[in-house]
């Protein structure tokens, strides 16, 4: 069967990575999350007190780029890899709501964004491929042979992700997880930098009432049509 490249964009916390990790599972192809990338960038940023509430060092960051070194790691345990920055693993790091509180201001400087996507072309080039993140139909590949549009309610997606905060030991409330969601999607639909927008070919899935396999069945349908 042909290897194709899967492009999975969408809102934050409309369930990209769990459909994601299921079809590269099933495929045997490999997974990548460009979100954790963002993440790990944000979260140098942090470390290095180069952003806060009221204030961001660009400048600084854009700097800093040529040190920061982003690598994925296959966890055989978990079945996905993990997102190391210089060396660390710092996937329990990436998700905290500090760091998506920030993420996405440093996902509009143009200088982030190209180094992340050269990268995770690279890592796309041979195909085999499930990619997902907001630009990845549109910027990253935009040949790619299935792009796949997911959305859900900011409240569908606000509880979801309040809920996988709650189970890790997180003291969030509710209210600060959907006006994270919010915040995100006004600033990653904004940017002048490859904003979130649906690819002119892509497949528009709104998931607020599907379960996870009724998704899954629908895109592995998808899936066949095309290899
Ligand atoms: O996917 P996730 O919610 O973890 O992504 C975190 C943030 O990273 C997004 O809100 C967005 O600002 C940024 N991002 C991006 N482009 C991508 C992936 C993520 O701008 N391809």
């Amino acid at each position: 069967m042909k290897k194709i490249t899967i492009a999975i964009d969408g809102f934050s916390s409309t369930g990209k990575s769990t459909l994601a990790k299921q079809l590269a599972k099933k495929l045997e192809y490999v997974y990548v999350d460009t979100g954790a990338m963002y993440r790990a960038v944000a979260f140098f940023a942090m470390q290095h007190n180069l952003i806060g509430t009221d204030f961001f060092d660009k400048e600084s960051l854009v700097d800093a780029l040529p040190i920061i070194q982003l690598e994925f790691k296959f966890n055989a345990e978990l079945g996905f890899a993990e997102m190391y920055l210089n060396g660390e693993n710092v996937e329990k790091q990436i998700r905290t709501i500090e760091v998506s509180n920030f993420v996405s201001r440093v996902a509009a400087v143009s200088e982030v964004r190209s180094k992340l996507v050269e990268q995770q072309q690279e890592m796309g080039k041979n195909k085999g491929i499930v990619m997902d993140g907001r630009d990845i139909g549109t910027v990253v590949f935009p040949d790619a042979e299935l792009k796949i549009f997911m959305t859900a309610s900011a409240e569908t997606r606000a509880q979801r992700r309040f809920d996988e905060l709650q189970a890790k030991g997180d003291n969030v409330t509710y209210e600060e997880v959907l006006k994270n969601v919010v915040e995100r999607d006004n600033l990653d639909t904004s940017r002048e930098d490859s904003p979130l927008v649906i690819a002119d070919d892509a497949i528009e899935i709104d998931n607020s009432y599907l379960n996870k396999e009724e998704q899954f069945d629908a895109v592995l349908e998808l899936v066949n049509d095309v290899v």
